[in-house]
């Protein structure tokens, strides 16, 4: 495909990078972005929960180690309430202009961690994510999937409080992901265990098809 009708299709998407902790989608997700602005396409990136000064007060509130009296519902709340934020004060004005949306995290997210992992049921999460949000679902969602033993490894020395959940918890966080992918349209399964030119080249060739 030339360059042009790509940047004629991804003007105004949005294109969404999830998957466990330690899959590696943040810096996948600024890979693809860079690579995208690269070829002249308008391209921003975004975190969820984060990049409002709501959502990043949010964030710090549901990674905090301090708060493990936290309840999933609250949890659930929380990320839902960063993530409207999130939709009012940056995506909606990136989607105004036609600029290409790639979001760290999004609804997949919480129907994997809150829904699967976290027992509230993955259907109660896309009820209220379709009840509060104008866009529950983008146009694209990649998720990077790796066993736990390969994600743990690349987590930080000191685990926030999500990071910190035991690893029975993540594995399921990782089930949920991918059955997720299989009910959903325009999900798309990306090995992430390899090394990160490796899962860029496999990023950009599943952008590319799709688009
Ligand atoms: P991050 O460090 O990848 O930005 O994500 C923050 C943490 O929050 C990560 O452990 C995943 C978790 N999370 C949820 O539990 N539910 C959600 O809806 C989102 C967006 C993130």
């Amino acid at each position: 495909m030339n360059n042009e009708s790509l940047t004629e299709k991804l003007k105004g998407k949005f294109i969404v990078l999830d998957g466990p902790d330690g899959c590696g989608k943040t810096t996948q997700a600024k890979l693809l972005t860079q690579w995208l602005q690269a070829r002249g396409i308008s391209t921003n990136n975004f975190r969820d929960p984060g990049d409002t000064p709501i959502g990043e007060k949010i964030r710090e509130i549901l990674l905090s180690p301090q708060h493990i009296a936290m309840s999933t519902r609250a949890e659930l709340l929380l990320y839902m309430a960063a993530r409207a934020q999130l939709w009012q004060e940056k995506l909606v004005p990136a989607i105004r202009e036609k600029t290409c949306i790639i979001l760290d995290r999004w609804v997949s997210s919480t129907c994997a961690y809150q829904g699967h992992a976290g027992g509230v049921g993955m259907h109660n999460v896309i009820k209220l994510a379709e009840d509060s949000l104008s866009m529950p679902w983008p146009d694209m969602t990649i998720i990077l999937d790796a066993d736990v033993k390969t994600t743990a490894g690349r987590l930080p020395g000191r685990p926030d409080r999500m990071e910190a959940k035991p690893p029975e918890y993540h594995e399921k966080v990782r089930q949920g992901f991918l059955e997720l992918a299989e009910q959903r349209e325009n999900f798309f399964v990306v090995d992430a265990a390899g090394d990160i030119e490796t899962v860029h080249e496999k990023v950009k060739k599943e952008v590319l098809k799709y688009f």
